[in-house]
């Protein structure tokens, strides 16, 4: 899928701007604070209806103003769709071929972006919930049975954990814990089917940008272990919940399940979050982003808009080189950079090139 322009009003530093995008590669170029990553902001906005720097859509809304929208047009392979946002300070309404949508849902499923943000660079640092949230939020995209099942073990998990701070009755408390199987199994399998993939792509698309031959692994950190035999699952889940029973109600909380699991990526089974440099990390990170823009494809059968805030800093000469290259011109690819170096190396090549300043497209 692409979107071939982007109308801003109001949204954040720009007052009224149109972009034009073409379907390969468009490279935004500006000094710092002059609007670049308030663009992408804003396309990942109608992605997913939430900005990814903050929780407070106001802050989208420029400072004189009292509403902002954002505007544009999705192709998809045989048809088009008119997306649009408007924010109000006590709301926002998201808008399909200019009616206002009953559900969000609805919405969400439309434009489907792939980012990477400067602050994804703390993914591998960070805690387990991180890791767990960029997983769930590509699943989610990926699968609804995922959505469906994650849903109902948060909702489970909760009533389980208020349960467990009142007065407790066994058998009620066995029927909360046995509610969380099934969405566990569930979750479990799409869990390692997602890093499975992930690991099919992941030493490609690094080798690729480094020029190394080295091998990227993604380590699902499972509370059971997958089983194709589902009763099997189900004995290891009840164990291990029936182990931890009563630690769970000296600590009236829910210590095991699928909401503490992990995933560990190493470098030549060394871990990335101890041995790698930035740069090896911004690598990594952008084979994880380009392995799930070719999962989506594999599962959707049409490319996702891949998003790119800031990744060549960090990168040396010929590994900047070698990403712009890699870089496939099947996928619609919006790249900020503040440096016109970055890409003179590829001018050669078919771009687009959007010039910002002080919130004008010049
Ligand atoms: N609600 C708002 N109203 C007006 N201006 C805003 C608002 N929110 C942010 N800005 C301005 O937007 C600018 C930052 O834009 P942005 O983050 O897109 O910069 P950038 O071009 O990506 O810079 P860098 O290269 O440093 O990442 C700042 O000048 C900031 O003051
Ligand atoms: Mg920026």
């Amino acid at each position: 899928m692409y979107i071939d322009n982007l109308k801003l009003r109001f949204y954040r530093n720009y007052q009224n701007a149109a972009v034009n995008f073409i379907n390969g590669m468009n490279v935004i170029i500006g000094d710092n604070g002059q609007g670049k990553t308030n663009l992408l902001e804003s396309i990942y906005l109608l992605s997913t209806t939430r900005s990814h720097r903050n929780d407070d859509d106001r802050e989208l809304i420029n400072f004189d103003q009292e509403f902002a929208s954002v505007e544009t047009n999705l192709h998809y392979l045989d048809y088009e769709d008119r997306l649009g946002i408007v924010l109000h300070k006590s709301g926002k309404t998201l808008l399909i071929n200019n009616n206002p949508v009953k559900r969000n849902s609805e919405f969400l499923g439309k434009l489907n972006a792939v980012l990477f943000a400067p602050s994804d660079m703390d993914l591998f640092d960070n805690s387990p919930r991180v890791r767990r949230k960029l997983v769930d939020i590509e699943l989610g995209k990926l699968s609804s049975v995922y959505m469906l099942s994650l849903s109902n073990y948060l909702k489970t998990l909760k009533e389980r954990n208020n349960y467990l701070k009142g007065n407790i009755d066994k058998i009620m408390l066995e029927t909360y814990t046995e509610m969380l199987f099934e969405p566990e199994i569930r979750i479990i399998r799409e869990r390692k089917a997602f890093v499975d993939d992930l690991n099919l792509y992941l030493s490609y698309f690094y080798n690729q940008i480094s020029g190394d031959n080295d091998v990227i692994k993604v380590d699902y950190r499972s509370f059971i272990e997958e089983k194709d035999d589902e009763e099997v699952m189900r004995e290891q889940i009840s164990k291990n919940y029936e182990n931890s029973l009563e630690r769970d109600i000296y600590l009236k909380q829910t210590n095991i399940g699928i909401h503490r699991e992990d995933y560990i990526f190493y470098r030549n089974d060394k871990e990335v979050s101890k041995y790698c440099s930035q740069g090896q990390k911004r690598m990594i990170l952008l084979a994880l982003k380009l392995s799930i823009v070719q999962i989506i494809f594999k599962n959707k059968k049409e490319y996702p808009i891949l998003l790119l805030d800031d990744v060549l800093s960090e990168l040396d000469s010929s590994k900047k080189e070698r990403l712009l290259r890699l870089l496939p011109n099947t996928v619609q690819t919006i790249i900020t950079t503040t440096d016109l170096k970055d890409i003179n190396q590829l001018k050669s090549e078919k771009m687009n090139v959007i010039r910002v300043r002080k919130g004008v497209i010049e």
